[in-house]
């Protein structure tokens, strides 16, 4: 256990994102009362409802106050009473480029045949993790539109690739890939169509990859990549790229993951102040109606938990939402007919009673 207590900033947001939150809050305070967990969280408001009624969705010095915390567990954002996504934007973006959140961790397992979308594989044969560019690439926001409004009106949307953020991102993930059992790198691009980002990656790729001997590595174009962790995802293990290519490769083994209500992720500084939330959004069809699953924001808060040393606890809570998931105590997304406070309470209970054995 840590000496002092883990500060953390909760952030629950928008629609389900209050709802899945709550419970992960519940197991906090109950690990803490069972003297698992020395930790202290204050919760923000930012969101809609601040939005709505004083036009910002967080406080002007909101990133700022954010660095005191260890860690941020965030909900989702998004309120259709807010049809400009820009307040959404500001917080999400805004704590990648403030607090500089350069990984971004995507970690799928299937931990349920019943999960596997994939009927040739097994659901063991999937478990990968995608590594992330989160602060430059496509979405760095370079470019603009000329002679808009006009039969002539041309988009500029630039990419940016600097031989800095490649490099602590490769070294991140083959930082990963040491830690788990296959230790394997797969460097995804498009290297063939877009020729100069495709060789800083390759260079600062091998380049890195001799600081780390006993990791495999290999090399694919993100269109065979897709292709590939249908066709055999077990060949994957941990998979680094470009922020556009990961957004869409990461949702694509969200899906062989077991879908939304599972996936989570980290966007991650190491050693510093880091933001963990589950990928789906805020869910306005199912809010409000006890549907939404709240095993994703659990797997974000396992995610938190690794990055302020507790791998412990986070491992126990892993193996509790595996346990609860056979178990068929799922919300119907997952196929079955429970509330997300049932799934919240049997998550909360299956870790602490796996603690106490
Ligand atoms: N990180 C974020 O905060 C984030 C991410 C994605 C979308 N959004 C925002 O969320 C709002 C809704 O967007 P969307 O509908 O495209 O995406 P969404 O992820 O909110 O929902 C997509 C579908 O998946 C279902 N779903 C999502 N999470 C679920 C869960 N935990 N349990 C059960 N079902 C779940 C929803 O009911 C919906 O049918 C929009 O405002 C969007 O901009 C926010």
């Amino acid at each position: 256990m840590t000496a002092r207590p883990v500060r953390m900033a909760v952030v629950p947001g928008d629609g389900i994102g209050r709802e899945v939150v709550a419970e992960v809050i519940r197991l906090a305070e109950a690990l803490r009362s069972a003297g698992s967990l020395l930790a202290s969280w204050d919760e923000l408001d930012w969101g809609a409802d601040r939005f709505l009624a004083t036009g910002r969705a967080l406080p002007p010095d909101g990133f700022q106050r954010l660095r005191a915390f260890d860690a941020i567990l965030a909900g989702a954002f998004g309120d259709p009473r807010v049809p400009d996504a820009e307040y959404m934007r500001e917080i999400l973006f805004g704590m990648r480029v403030e607090l500089d959140l350069y990984i971004n961790l995507r970690p799928v397992r299937c931990i349920d045949e019943r999960l596997n979308p994939l009927k040739h594989v097994r659901a063991s044969d999937i478990d990968l993790v995608i590594v992330r560019e989160n602060t430059e690439g496509l979405y760095c926001g370079a470019g603009g539109l000329v002679r808009p409004n006009s039969v002539h009106e041309m988009a500029l949307q630039e990419m940016v690739v600097t031989r800095r953020c490649v490099e602590r991102i490769v070294r991140a993930a083959f930082e990963v890939a040491s830690t788990r059992p296959r230790r394997k790198v797969t460097l995804v691009d498009k290297g063939n169509a877009l020729r100069f980002a495709g060789e800083v990656w390759q260079n600062t790729f091998r380049q890195v990859a001799v600081e780390f001997p006993e990791v495999m590595t290999e090399h694919l174009y993100a269109d065979v990549a897709a292709m590939e962790m249908v066709r055999d995802p077990a060949r994957f293990d941990v998979i680094v790229t470009e922020n556009l290519l990961g957004d869409l490769l990461s949702d694509l083994a969200a899906m062989l993951g077991g879908g939304l209500g599972l996936a989570a992720s980290g966007n991650i500084n190491p050693g510093q102040v880091s933001m963990f939330e589950p990928v789906h959004g805020s869910a306005p069809d199912i809010a409000g109606r006890g549907r939404a699953c709240p095993l994703a924001a659990f797997g974000a808060f396992a995610l938190l938990l690794r990055h302020v040393h507790r791998g412990d606890l986070a491992g126990v809570l892993e193996a509790a939402i595996g346990d609860v998931v056979r178990a068929g105590t799922v919300t119907p997304d997952l196929g079955g007919t429970s509330t997300t406070a049932e799934v919240g309470t049997a998550v909360r209970e299956r870790t602490l009673e796996r603690l106490a054995a």
